[in-house]
């Protein structure tokens, strides 16, 4: 097993419903510790620039204008296997698939508004983690 860093987003519908301390919880139980955070409100450039992967997706727009709604808590996790026990926490992308349990079943209503983000793979971890956080605001333990 290997000690990972993953990005994780508290989006802003669970913001709104005040369960960020709820959601860093089952981070908490799951062995994943919270070494950098961060509440903010995102730009438009900022959000785009974050999703640029995502560009030419029919729901692009919406994405973005879902992330700058409202503020977002943004954490890097670590722990060993972080970025896949951060998404089998998080759950299936639209919550209506997603296994009783999970943040997204728990927290989020629709496929727009699902409640968390988390890193995909080890090289999309670096680059989120890096687009948010210089390397001095990350606090191992
Ligand atoms: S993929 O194909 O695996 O990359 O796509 P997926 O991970 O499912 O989705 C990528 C991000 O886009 C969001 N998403 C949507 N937003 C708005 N509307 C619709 N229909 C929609 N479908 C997917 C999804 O929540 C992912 O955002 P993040 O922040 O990465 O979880």
């Amino acid at each position: 097993m290997t000690v990972q860093r993953t990005l994780s987003i508290v989006k802003p519908d669970a913001v709104a419903k005040n369960v960020i301390g709820k959601i860093y919880t089952r981070f908490e139980d799951a062995g994943l510790k919270i070494v950098a955070a961060q509440m903010r409100q995102l730009s438009q450039a900022e959000a785009e620039g974050f999703y640029e992967v995502h560009k030419d997706r029919p729901f692009f727009k919406d994405l973005v204008s879902f992330m700058i709604s409202g503020p977002v808590m943004i954490q890097v996790l670590e722990g060993e296997d972080a970025i896949l026990k951060n998404r089998e926490l998080m759950g299936a992308t639209d919550p209506k698939k997603a296994a009783p349990g999970t943040i997204r079943h728990d927290f989020a209503e629709s496929i727009d508004a699902n409640a968390v983000h988390g890193s995909d793979a080890p090289e999309t971890a670096a680059r989120e983690i890096a687009y948010f956080f210089p390397a001095l605001a990350i606090h191992s333990r």
